[in-house]
């Protein structure tokens, strides 16, 4: 398989078993952020990795903030949650290390976060583990992210689930690029999909 081949075949799932990496194959996979587009060498990247006993933790600050967010949250919601979080392999929270008064703007520093956040699940990929990428209302809950350590103006992007593809997890079916592709000759692009869009 080319490193191609390789890229183009990885897909997030979530039917995860263990193993997760262990401390020295996580810090490898993580390395990976650190080869991220970056604009000001900024690396607002920050990762809580989350083992063992702390996924039962912050599963009840996580459910705290769900009903802090709705008082009237279902039983099933909170348990569904309760329940991925105590029992992904590993949970990784992804944080955002922002400075709205610096010069490049934060939605750059958000961007190269995501992008420095596909980068780890090409990673995982590539080492034979997988993830995938979560968020959910807890995420932009201020509280929340402040108990993971990111006080305003910091701010989480959600989460990493990570561990080893299990039986159940499936490769995802792709669209071909071709609609996404356009050629500029000076009129303004169309591209396939959105012509083809139900409007
Ligand atoms: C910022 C962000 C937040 C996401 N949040 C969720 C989520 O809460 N639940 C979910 O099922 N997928 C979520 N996704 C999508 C999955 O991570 C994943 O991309 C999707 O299941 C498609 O799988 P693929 O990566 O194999 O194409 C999110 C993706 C991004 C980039």
């Amino acid at each position: 398989m080319t490193p191609l081949d390789l890229l183009l075949s990885r897909f997030s799932t979530d039917a995860l078993v263990q193993p997760a990496p262990d401390a020295a194959q996580l810090e490898r996979i993580l390395s990976a952020a650190m080869c991220a587009p970056d604009h000001g060498r900024l690396r607002p990247w920050r990762y809580v990795v989350i083992r063992d006993d702390a996924r039962a933790r912050v599963a009840e600050l996580v459910v705290a903030s769900m009903k802090r967010l709705d008082p009237e949250v279902s039983e099933a919601k909170i348990e569904k949650r309760r329940d991925r979080f105590s029992t992904m392999p590993l949970v990784i929270a992804l944080g955002m290390h922002l400075r709205p008064d610096h010069k490049i703007p934060v939605i750059e520093q958000e961007m190269a976060v995501a992008a420095a956040a596909m980068n780890v699940l090409n990673a995982l990929h590539f080492t034979g583990f997988g993830g995938v990428w979560v968020s959910g209302d807890v995420t932009y809950d201020p509280q929340f992210a402040a108990e993971l350590g990111f006080d305003a103006p910091h701010r989480l992007a959600g989460f990493l689930f990570v561990g080893t593809p299990g039986p159940d997890a499936r490769p995802a079916r792709r669209a071909v690029v071709d609609g996404y592709v356009a050629q500029w000759n000076g009129p303004a692009t169309r591209f396939a999909v959105d012509d083809s869009d139900a409007r």
